[in-house]
């Protein structure tokens, strides 16, 4: 998926400046691909061969995929194009690693990704050491006049490859829930705590507000054009929903209670069986959570983790509330007035993903990033756990289909005045 700020521009490096020389951005931009490309790595570190070849279901891609499919995106898009002594390094690799982008051609099914033993990871390894090698040449050599368009494709780049070290762990997640000895991505993992204080709202006043990419930084296209939303007087709860929270409307039968669901919810609540967010199982009559630590007994302070929208929204039904839209939260959120906005749990908000207006996605290929998905699902606003350092934005939309349990999503509640 295409999802944030990288003026080299994650944390810890400096802004990019008009003045800045060409050499200046050429170390800076090294230094932000070697970063986000070792990241990748880190994160596959903790995982078996074994492991990164499984694909759990058709939404949730092999870890193996991933690694490979960042450095199809680097090649397809930025030495193809941009440097004629570039060699492709495997032939057949476009066909297997193209994800979604039908104009960069023919591309392998999505639910068979896990099908692919090889190329093996070891080929993979190979694969990403040689476009290594060619990004960082380009980079160091590029001329200057081409320079600002070339790292501008380096940088989409890297906000692309932080997109799916998010998803490496979802679906790493999805995968060992399935195993009956509950595997730990990381056995060191902690629960994330949440921010404490008191609870309670705070106040949205009604009148026009403006939202999305303003500043200098990377932003993606679907951020865009900032504009004016008219919003309703409404309260934003600080906090998310908690796990404890969630037990009471367990307790109180949300589940088993239609009128609190929309029509295409209670159909899922029936025909999954749901009774309990995504990864929760009864065991020795308490709930357990799978988590990247293992299954670990829910703690009632933490937010509430992988419900859907549907479940989000009848929750936020059960407790006489709303969800907010998605401009209601970026104004509480770039007044800081909310706690834990970023790094435990998105958050569903009411919004369809819809583009802003007078939003036109980019001609070419890389046009499809996110303009073509457009429609049938719900912007989720923050970050999560896995959210790479830096990757966060106030305006940054995310989006799933209704129905998605396996991201690290959750919810704050909104309340009209
Ligand atoms: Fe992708």
């Amino acid at each position: 998926m295409a999802r944030t700020a990288m003026s080299p521009a994650t944390r810890g490096e400096p802004a990019q400046e008009p003045k800045r020389s060409v050499d200046e951005l050429r170390g800076t931009w090294l230094r932000a691909f070697r970063r986000v490309r070792a990241e990748t790595e880190a994160r596959a570190a903790h995982l078996s061969a074994e492991d990164q070849i499984v694909q759990s279901m058709a939404d949730a891609s092999p870890t193996k995929w991933h690694r490979a499919h960042v450095t199809w995106f680097f090649e397809q898009f930025l030495l193809v194009p941009n440097d004629p002594s570039y060699r492709i390094f495997d032939e057949r690799f476009p066909f297997l690693f193209n994800s979604y982008y039908v104009a960069a051609g023919p591309r392998h099914a999505r639910p068979q990704r896990g099908l692919i033993t090889r190329p093996n990871g070891e080929d993979v390894a190979a694969y990403r050491a040689h476009v290594d090698a060619a990004v960082e040449r380009l980079i160091e050599r590029v001329p200057a006049a081409e320079a600002a368009r070339v790292f501008t494709i380096v940088e989409i780049g890297l906000h692309h490859e932080q997109q799916h070290q998010e998803l490496l762990i979802t679906d790493i997640l999805h995968a060992f829930a399935q195993n009956p000895t509950d595997p730990a991505y990381d056995p060191k993992w902690q629960v994330p705590r949440a921010t404490q204080g008191p609870r309670g709202y705070v106040e949205i006043p009604a009148g026009t507000h403006a939202i999305g990419h303003d500043g200098d930084g990377f932003c993606f296209d679907n951020e865009t054009p900032f504009h004016d939303e008219l919003i309703p007087h409404v309260r934003l709860a600080r906090h998310l929903v908690t796990n404890g929270e969630w037990l009471e409307f367990i307790a109180a039968g949300g589940y088993a209670t239609p009128s609190l669901w929309l029509s295409d919810g209670w159909t899922t609540v029936q025909t999954d069986g749901l009774q309990a967010p995504g990864y929760w199982r009864n065991k020795d009559d308490s709930w357990h959570v799978m988590t990247l630590g293992g299954l670990k007994p829910v703690d009632r302070a933490t937010p509430v983790q992988h419900v859907s929208y549907y479940e989000a929204d009848a929750f936020a039904r059960f407790a006489g509330k709303h969800l907010p839209s998605e401009a209601e939260w970026e104004v509480a959120a770039r007044t800081n007035v909310l706690a834990d906005a970023f790094g435990i749990a998105w958050q569903w908000t009411r919004s369809a993903y819809l583009p802003y207006p007078g939003y036109r996605a980019a001609e070419g290929a890389l046009g499809e990033y996110n303009g073509k998905f457009m429609v049938s699902q719900m912007v989720l606003r923050g970050s999560s756990l896995a959210t790479p350092e830096g990757h966060e934005r106030v305006s940054y939309r995310n989006f799933f289909y209704p129905s998605a349990r396996w991201q690290f999503s959750g919810l704050r509640l909104a309340e009209f005045v």
